[in-house]
């Protein structure tokens, strides 16, 4: 370290400076502790859940719903809902201790699957491909780098806090439905 002279107003902002420093650096640190959870999302981030919405409405909203369907819309789906996709993919990885690890293979998996559809890597109940047959790989109209932003999407969104899994199954497949 550079040898500071001990007198004069040198020392004077130097002795000030070191006082507050710390402080107003841990003020900082706190601030700007972008992994804690209460932060808010950055515009940035922001930005890139719009792009993930907007190609999940374009790409694959055609077939997987994102609301909560009535009883004739369950008649016509083409697929299972989103809401009900992703809790069976946030429960396939809930194992993983570390949240970050846990979400990054969540996405990989939604960005392989939807490339790569196969029945064997199915994290849905096995009645869902029965019905609805397997997806057809989305490889043709999308990327991978655009599947990311998509899972981003709904790793962030779905299911929403309101939806509650265990009762919908019970409602809608009973033990007598699940082949
Ligand atoms: C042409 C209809 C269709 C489109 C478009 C479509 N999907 Fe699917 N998807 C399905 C069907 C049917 C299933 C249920 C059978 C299965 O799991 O393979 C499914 C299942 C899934 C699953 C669950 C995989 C599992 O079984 O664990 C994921 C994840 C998924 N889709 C993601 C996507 C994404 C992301 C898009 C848009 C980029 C998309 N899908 C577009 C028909 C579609």
């Amino acid at each position: 370290m550079k040898a500071v002279p001990c007198s004069g107003p040198a020392f004077l902002k130097l002795n000030t400076m070191t006082k507050f420093f710390p402080a107003v650096f841990f003020a900082f640190l706190v601030s700007c502790g972008s992994d804690s959870p209460d932060t808010p999302v950055t515009s940035e981030k922001q930005a890139q859940l719009k792009v993930g919405e907007q190609l999940y409405k374009e790409r694959c909203s055609v077939c997987h719903l994102s609301e909560f369907p009535s009883k004739e819309l369950r008649k016509s789906m083409l697929a299972p809902p989103v809401f009900g996709i992703m809790t069976h993919v946030k429960e396939g990885f809930e194992h993983i201790e570390d949240p970050s690890d846990r979400k990054d293979q969540a996405l990989a998996f939604i960005v392989d699957y939807a490339l790569n559809p196969d029945s064997t890597k199915s994290l849905c109940e096995p009645h869902a491909i029965k019905r609805f047959g397997l997806m057809p790989t989305i490889k043709a109209s999308t990327s991978e780098k655009e599947l990311e932003y998509i899972a981003e999407y709904l790793y962030e969104n779905f299911p929403p806090d309101t939806f509650d899994h265990e009762k919908n199954r019970r409602k809608h497949h009973p033990t007598k439905e699940l082949h």
